[in-house]
């Protein structure tokens, strides 16, 4: 039996696979669901089996929102000494890639949480938006600023002033999401993507993830210099003799990992 209520984990190759699963609420990120995400995350992170997260969510939506329900009662002094929504910072700190596939809703903390993924594969029923300002709150899980990078000030300020809703098309033309795909490939489209990530050198594709995340913590010629610095240290690993004798010898690579 698994250990989870509100999420399903399943072991695609070297894929693991995290299904947000509270159909009647639409996936609403309550406390729970958000302690198994993040636990979930890291068991799949600290296995070496495991070479790319694929978080995904139901048909109908990715995840509509942190749970207002449970938010609703709520005092000042409680959300703020609990520190509500701090501990999805910890997905931040995972060094396995992860994918979202999102189809449908994808709202307030849902939308927050596919940014906290590395890149969105949307199907083309997904809607993105910030709606806080709706309920009298704002973005709590870093869609002020995750979003503004992602697509700029304009249309940040547009999604999180007006809380409109933004489609996937919407979404792609901005830059938030990768690609667009029919809602009946998203699966398999995304299973495919992780499978090609997790059939990499895991060490060089963690080494990928952090030097593009570099980018969003550091000046440009700080970043360069530490993709400098990373790159010359993909030649201390077995992965990249084989990588490039694999080339020159026209074979496919078998990657170590190491
Ligand atoms: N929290 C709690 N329950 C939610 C929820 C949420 N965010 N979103 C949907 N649900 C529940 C509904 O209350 C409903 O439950 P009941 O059947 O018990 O009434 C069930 O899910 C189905 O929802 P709807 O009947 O509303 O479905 P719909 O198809 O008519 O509408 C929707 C879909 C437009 C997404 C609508 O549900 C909606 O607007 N949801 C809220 C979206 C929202 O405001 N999200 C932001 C939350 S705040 C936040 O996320 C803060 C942050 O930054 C961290």
């Amino acid at each position: 039996m698994s250990e989870y209520e509100t999420i399903l984990i399943e072991r695609k190759g070297r894929v693991g696979v995290i299904t947000l699963n509270r159909p009647k609420a639409l996936n609403a990120l309550n406390g729970q669901l958000m302690r198994e995400v993040v636990a979930a995350v890291e068991a799949f992170d600290a296995d070496d089996e495991i070479g790319a997260i694929l978080l995904t969510g139901s048909e109908k939506a990715f995840a509509a929102g942190a749970d207002i329900k449970e938010m609703q009662p709520k005092t000042f002094a409680q959300v703020y000494a609990e520190d509500l929504f701090s501990q999805w910072d910890r997905l931040s700190a995972a060094r396995t890639p992860i994918v979202a596939a999102v189809a449908g809703y994808a709202l307030g903390g849902g939308c927050e949480l596919a940014m906290l993924c590395d890149f969105i594969i949307a199907a083309d029923t997904a809607k993105f938006g910030q709606p806080e300002i709706k309920l009298g709150v704002i973005p709590g899980i870093g869609g002020s600023q995750r979003l503004t990078r992602a697509v700029g000030k304009a249309k940040a300020m547009d999604l999180c002033l007006t809380g409109r809703n933004m489609d996937a098309e919407e979404a792609e033309r901005a830059g938030l999401v990768a690609r667009v795909v029919p809602a009946a490939d998203l699966l398999e489209v995304a299973l495919e993507a992780a499978t090609t990530i997790a059939s990499m050198s895991l060490p060089i594709a963690m080494m990928a993830k952090e030097a593009v995340n570099r980018s969003f913590e550091t000046t440009l010629a700080e970043g360069v210099k530490f993709e400098r610095r990373v790159f010359h240290s993909t030649f201390a690993t077995a992965d990249q003799k084989e990588g490039m004798a694999a080339f020159v010898e026209k074979r496919a690579p078998k990657f170590v990992n190491g």
